[in-house]
C-alpha cells in the first residue's frame, strides 16, 4: 500500500520544472511538501497525477501505475485553478465526488446522498448546501472542496495550498480532518508554501526546489543550510517561533 514515486522530472517546453524526484509514503503518513513559489509543488503533485506529461518517471501505488486508479486519488487543486463562477451549488460539488464513482448518467442512490450529507456536516458546511460556489468565501469553498475529497472515500488524498487565504477556524477544521485520515491509514501529501503552525502536525515534510533538497522530519528538514538552497539567503524561516528558536539558537 506504499506511494512509489522514482525520478520524476518534468520539463515545461525546455524549461525544468521538476528534477527527478524520488520518496516512498507509507499508508498513515501526513507528508508536507514546502518551497518558494515557483519551487514546482503543484507541478509535482499534477504530474504524479497524469493532469500533465512527465519527461520521466514512475509513480506506483501498491505495486501499480497511480494513473490507473486515480479513483483512489482525491485531487484538491490550487484555488486559482478552479473556476469559481461556474453555477453549481455546494451539495452538487461534493455529489460530483460520488458521480465520479458510479459513473454520469447514474442517479445517486441513498447511499451516495447519505455520504454528501455527512461530508458536509464533517466541514460544517450542511447549511449553506444550497448555496452557489462562488457566493461563499474562500475558506468555505476550501472546505466544500475538502467535503467532496472525504465523499470519494479515496486511499490518497492529495491538496494544493488548502490553507491559503483560510481563517483559524477553517484552518482547524482542515487540520482535524487531515489527522482523522492519517489515523484511518490514508496517505495524504499537502503543499503549502507557508506552513505556520500546521507544520507541528506532519509526520514528514518535503522541501522541494525544482529537486527534493530535503525530505525528513519537520525539524529535521528546515535547517537553515536546506533553507538558503530553497529560499536563498534572506529568507524569513517559515517555522514558528517556537520551532525556530530550536533550530536557530
Ligand atoms: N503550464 C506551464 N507552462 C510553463 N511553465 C509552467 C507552467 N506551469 C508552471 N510553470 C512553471 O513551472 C515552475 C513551477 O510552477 P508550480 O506552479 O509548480 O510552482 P509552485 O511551487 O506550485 O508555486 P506556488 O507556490 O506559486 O503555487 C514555475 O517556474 C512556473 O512558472
Ligand atoms: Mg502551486
Amino acid at each position: 500500500m506504499v506511494l512509489d514515486v522514482q525520478q520524476l522530472a518534468v520539463d515545461y517546453r525546455g524549461v525544468l520544472g521538476l528534477d527527478r524526484i524520488s520518496f516512498q509514503i507509507q499508508p498513515g503518513q501526513l507528508v508536507g511538501i514546502v518551497g518558494p513559489n515557483g519551487a514546482g509543488k503543484s507541478t509535482m503533485l499534477k504530474a504524479m497525477l497524469g493532469l500533465i506529461p512527465a519527461k520521466s518517471g514512475k509513480i506506483q501505488y501498491c505495486t501499480c501505475p497511480l494513473h490507473r486508479q486515480l479513483e483512489r486519488v482525491a485531487y484538491v487543486p490550487q484555488r486559482s485553478q478552479i473556476d469559481w463562477d461556474y453555477p453549481i451549488t455546494v451539495w452538487n460539488v461534493v455529489m460530483m465526488a460520488r458521480t465520479r464513482q458510479l459513473g454520469w448518467f447514474r442517479t445517486p442512490g441513498r447511499p451516495s446522498k447519505e455520504i454528501v450529507k455527512t461530508a458536509l456536516e464533517r466541514v460544517e458546511m450542511d447549511t449553506l448546501q444550497h448555496r452557489r460556489i462562488g457566493e461563499l468565501s474562500g475558506g468555505q469553498q476550501q472546505r466544500v472542496f475538502l467535503a467532496r475529497a472525504l465523499a470519494q472515500q479515496a486511499d490518497l488524498f492529495f491538496f494544493d495550498e488548502p490553507f491559503t487565504g483560510v481563517d483559524q477556524k477553517t484552518e482547524a477544521i482542515l487540520i482535524k480532518i487531515f489527522t482523522e485520515l492519517r489515523t484511518q491509514g490514508k496517505i495524504l501529501l499537502i503543499s503549502s508554501h507557508d506552513w505556520g503552525d500546521a507544520i507541528t502536525q506532519l509526520d514528514r515534510l518535503l522541501l522541494l526546489n525544482q529537486r527534493l533538497i530535503a525530505d525528513g522530519s519537520p525539524q529535521q528538514v528546515m535547517t537553515p543550510e536546506n533553507l538558503k538552497q530553497a529560499y536563498g539567503t534572506t529568507l524569513r524561516s517559515p517555522l514558528p517561533p517556537n520551532l525556530d528558536s530550536n533550530l536557530f539558537c
